[in-house]
């Protein structure tokens, strides 16, 4: 989605926003553009990738030690140079540039062409700017002034920052539902919608909540609400770093992610697992302890893969914790009339922490009176924020636009979560301890699997022809035949659909033909008689099948095509491990296919619009 990087200071703002633009990248954009001050307003824009606004700048000199940029990911307009932000007023002495959307724009629009303003642009931020303009014109009325009062009078998100010829030695930014995290330097300011575009700089950040704008000059920052009261707020310290950001020699980002599961796996489970008393230590959930101890149903609300780890975690939950759980997608969540008790828990779970309908759907939670939980990778997100307790994936920046270590670190803190919370109801020491046993083995299991990658290359050639694939699985690895669906999808755009392998017979399996391949997730598992049945009836339509089963099992050899093993674990962790081939197996599609892997088109890594 959009992003926007600013700098103030006392260095040449136009390579740092170039840096910043560069590491935005992996968020999804079209078009790119900056703004820069030196006694004039300079704006350059382009449309297509950060090189082509680098071959627009190419023969400018645009010295300044204060700039804004922006990349665009396009909603209202399509992507042009006139569309791309940053957006200038009438007379080119303000620029401004926004995330978000502003819903009342074409109403604004309309009075403020009545009133002479001109536009270029279809976007409705430009309205904003314009908007900010206008109000200038009040005598004595300074740009945190015109930013205050407009968008007090806009209905929608936003992210903004905005900086004028006659005011040289600031940027003002506000915030409501779209990310703005300030850089406190030395002598230098910095602020962006996402702290990858700053930690080269520093790791000294201040998250902004909704509601709250800030003026930014090289000495510093001033926060205040929407109402002028100042609002105190000290720096926070990141805790990664620009290296966990890059792809450290492999091709792709989404290659390197897939790489690191046994260490993000690690990390998750590390101090966390208390094999001796059969349950997890969660730190972010101890404040809350009695309140979950309590809860009698659990919701839980997410999008996309997070939305299929949800899944996995649900079987998980009611199978161990014995509490009734609920997975909705967030998106619809918030415009049901959803029931909610004093005894119910709503819990997101979020890569970002700043998806739209994610947070959104929490807030209505809230609103009703549930205890709000996340499962969040990304730490000081709103989510994280708003959310009365949590806990963290600790996988680190996610850059690659398609989830893979964050979706395993999920599915491994839901078994954390089901350790702790059935530990709280009837689960046995016995059963907790087995579990917390073989969830502390996993990694070097997954690192096996990952070490046969060309297996599963190998795989993806010989189906390179096909234009669709079902990915089936029953009970634990349905949601991972959505999962493994969704990713082929993003990467490859292969039409796939993932279902329930029990489904098949009741519609889907009418696609069947010799064109039409199915990835059968078959381990022996409780089910596993019934998806070997599935198995045969595809075969019998002359449907090819990909079986991924137990290690050791020939007999999957005899229906199956071809037959990817995984070793054998406990039912409940065996999505941890089935995960990997479908994840590779969709990135060497995409690679086959000749597209980048980290860049889907359309799609952008943090969907902060609804
Ligand atoms: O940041 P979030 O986890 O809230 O994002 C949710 C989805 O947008 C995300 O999982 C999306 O579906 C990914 N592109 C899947 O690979």
């Amino acid at each position: 989605m959009c992003g926007i990087v600013g700098y103030i200071g006392k260095r040449e703002a136009l390579p740092i926003l170039m840096d910043g633009l560069r590491r935005l990248e992996y968020r999804g954009y079209d078009s790119a553009g900056v703004a820069v001050l030196n006694g004039d307003l300079h704006v350059v824009k382009a449309v297509g990738k950060i090189a082509s606004l680098d071959q627009a700048l190419s023969d400018l000199t645009i010295p300044g030690t204060n700039g804004i940029a922006h990349t665009r990911w396009a909603t209202h307009g399509v992507p042009s140079e006139e569309n791309a932000h940053p957006h200038i007023d009438c007379h080119g002495k303000i620029a401004l540039v926004h995330n978000g959307i502003i819903e009342n724009y074409s109403e604004l629009r309309e009075s403020l062409k009545v009133a002479g303003h001109i536009f270029r642009s279809e976007t409705d931020t430009e309205v904003l700017v314009h908007l900010v303009e206008h109000l200038l014109n009040f005598p004595g009325t300074t740009l945190a002034d015109a930013v205050r009062s407009a968008v007090r009078r806009i209905r929608g998100t936003y992210g903004i920052a905005a900086f004028r010829l006659l005011e040289p030695e600031q940027i003002v930014v506000a915030r409501l539902g779209s990310p703005i995290v300030l850089g406190v330097g030395d002598g230098e300011m910095l602020v962006a919608s996402d702290a990858n575009a700053i930690i080269g700089h520093t790791r000294q950040v201040v998250f902004l909540d909704d509601g709250e704008m800030a003026v930014l000059t090289a000495d510093g920052y001033r926060v205040s609400s929407l109402d002028n009261l100042p609002v105190k707020k000290s720096p926070e310290q990141i805790d990664w770093n620009v290296e966990d950001a890059q792809k450290n020699g492999y091709a792709h980002f989404m290659l390197k992610e897939m790489h690191e599961q046994p260490e993000v796996m690690r990390n998750s489970t590390r101090g966390r697992l208390d094999v001796t008393n059969g349950n997890a230590i969660l730190g972010g959930l101890r404040d809350v302890a009695d309140r979950t101890r309590e809860i009698d149903r659990l919701i839980i609300v997410g999008c996309g893969s997070a939305y299929f780890a949800a899944q996995v975690g649900e079987y998980m939950l009611e199978e161990y914790a014995g509490i009734p759980v609920e997975v909705e997608l967030a998106s619809e969540f918030r415009y049901r009339k959803p029931i909610i008790t004093a005894r119910t828990a709503v819990l997101a779970v979020s890569q970002s922490g700043e998806t739209a309908d994610t947070l959104a759907a929490i807030r209505e939670a809230k609103m009703k009176g549930a205890l709000t939980l996340g499962i969040v990778n990304a730490v000081g997100s709103t989510i994280a924020r708003e959310t009365d307790a949590g806990v963290y994936n600790h996988a680190g920046p996610e850059m690659g636009v398609a989830s893979t270590k964050a979706f395993l670190s999920q599915a491994t803190v839901f078994a954390l979560l089901t350790l702790f919370l059935g530990r709280q109801r009837q689960m046995s020491v016995t059963t907790g301890t087995r579990i917390a046993e073989e969830l502390a083995r996993i990694p070097d299991l997954v690192a096996g699997l990952l070490a046969r990658q060309d297996e599963y290359r190998t795989v993806a050639e010989k189906y390179s022809w096909a234009k669709d694939f079902f990915y089936l699985g029953r009970k634990y690895c349905a949601p991972l035949a959505f999962e493994g669906a969704l990713k082929l999808k993003e990467v490859s755009y292969i039409h796939a659909e993932g279902y329930g392998a029990g489904e098949m017979k009741h519609g889907p399996i009418a696609l069947i033909d010799e064109t039409f391949p199915s990835i059968v997730l078959c381990p022996e598992d409780s089910v596993y008689e019934k998806t070997k049945s599935c198995i045969e009836e595809l075969r019998a339509r002359r449907g090819k099948v990909i079986a991924i089963t137990t290690e050791g099992n020939q007999e999957i050899r005899q229906i199956a095509d071809d037959v990817i093993f995984i070793p054998k674990t406990l039912e409940m962790l065996t999505p941890l491990l089935a995960i990997i081939p479908l994840q590779l197996f969709a990135y060497h599609m995409s690679v086959l296919r000749g597209f980048d892997p980290d860049r889907p088109r359309n799609l952008a890594k943090s969907v902060t619009v609804e």
